[in-house]
């Protein structure tokens, strides 16, 4: 057990580049009533770590700074707040938390879970935000049916690898796009097919489509009407869903609406990966000392899986 209240934690004091990523040595957080602190093993590098990092969501989402980002966790329980009963000292955990690029980091208790058994920190970290967004964009949002057509926009990203392996598990025909380099990879995570955006017009490829999952937004999303058939719906996971243009096509368009409350989706993800119906994809592992290049490699929009900081074994 820890006995020395400071903790090494990775925050940048102004908005910018990668390099405003340093690493401090801070206090402990302390954790609240109905928080767990945890000892960080891994956390999930995403791409809103680096969009608040950068000040592209400084409007909407300030922060106040110096800022240690991360949402993405697994580590184990190290102390609990007052009223805290379901979680104890020593409990493996995943899920969401505040500031988890650091060694020590809190998370409330209605967004974090159990590891199971025999699955490991780095396979528990990405699943809060890869896992519960695309189990919420397409169970609790587009009511994904055994039998439908399902397009991934992005299905090698964090996101999407685990949405194409859910819509497989569901029993979809999963159609997915990737570039030439993670065609295979995609479909060995569980896709029917899978689109070269690279060489193919993915508007001109894929049609009468259930649900269409859009992890890349822009382009994409306005690509990604096409696709789908009358009374369709096109879930646009990055960026804005457009309602009239929806409209206008005959089909339905959401966001993705994150319950307050995640743990009972993390519940259900964690047994996916305890049974190997669902494997979380590893990108690169970085460690603390190491976030700037973690969130160069992320700013590329390019990859496979999820990036991870590794803090500890
Ligand atoms: N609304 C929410 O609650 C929510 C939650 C999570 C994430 N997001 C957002 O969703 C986006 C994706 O997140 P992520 O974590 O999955 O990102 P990521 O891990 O960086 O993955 C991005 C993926 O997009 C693929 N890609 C890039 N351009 C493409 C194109 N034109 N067509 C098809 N695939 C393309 C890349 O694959 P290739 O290498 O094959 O190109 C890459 O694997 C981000 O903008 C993120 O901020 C939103």
């Amino acid at each position: 057990m820890a006995t020395d209240p400071s903790m090494r934690a990775v925050r940048f004091h102004e908005y910018g580049p990668p390099s405003v990523l340093v690493v401090d040595e801070i206090d402990r957080p302390e954790p609240k009533a109905g928080e767990v602190l945890i000892r960080v093993h891994a956390a999930g590098v995403n791409p809103i770590d680096w969009k608040l990092r950068a000040g592209y969501l400084k409007d909407f989402m300030p922060v106040t700074l110096p800022y240690i980002p991360g949402l993405d966790v697994a580590g184990t329980v190290e102390s609990v707040g007052e009223g805290v009963s379901d979680f104890a000292v020593g409990d493996r955990v995943f899920g969401r938390g505040t500031g988890t690029y650091a060694e020590f980091a809190v998370a409330p208790v209605t967004t974090i879970a159990r590891i199971p058994d025999g699955v490991t920190f780095e396979h528990a970290a990405p699943l809060h935000v890869g896992g519960e967004t695309a189990w919420v964009a397409l169970f609790d949002t587009a009511h994904l049916e055994t039998g439908q057509r399902l397009l991934v926009q992005g299905g090698a990203g964090g996101v999407g690898a685990i949405a194409v392996q859910l819509g497989h598990w569901k029993g979809a025909y999963v159609i997915a796009t990737a570039s030439a380099a993670n065609v295979e990879f995609v479909r060995s995570l569980g896709a029917d097919e899978v689109v070269d955006y690279t060489s193919v017009n993915v508007e001109d490829a894929v049609h009468d489509v259930d649900v269409v999952i859009d992890t890349v937004g822009g382009a994409v999303t306005a690509q990604s009407w096409n696709a789908l058939k009358p009374g369709g719906i096109l879930v646009v996971v990055a960026g804005m869903p457009d309602t009239d243009a929806a409209t206008a096509r005959g089909v339905r368009t959401s966001g993705v609406m994150h319950p307050a409350e995640t743990r009972p989706v993390l519940e259900e993800l964690g047994k996916l990966v305890a049974s190997g119906d669902l494997k979380p994809q590893i990108g690169p592992e970085f460690p603390l000392g190491e976030a700037a290049q973690a969130h160069a490699l992320s700013e590329t929009g390019h990859g496979r899986g999820r990036i991870l900081l590794k803090v500890a074994d």
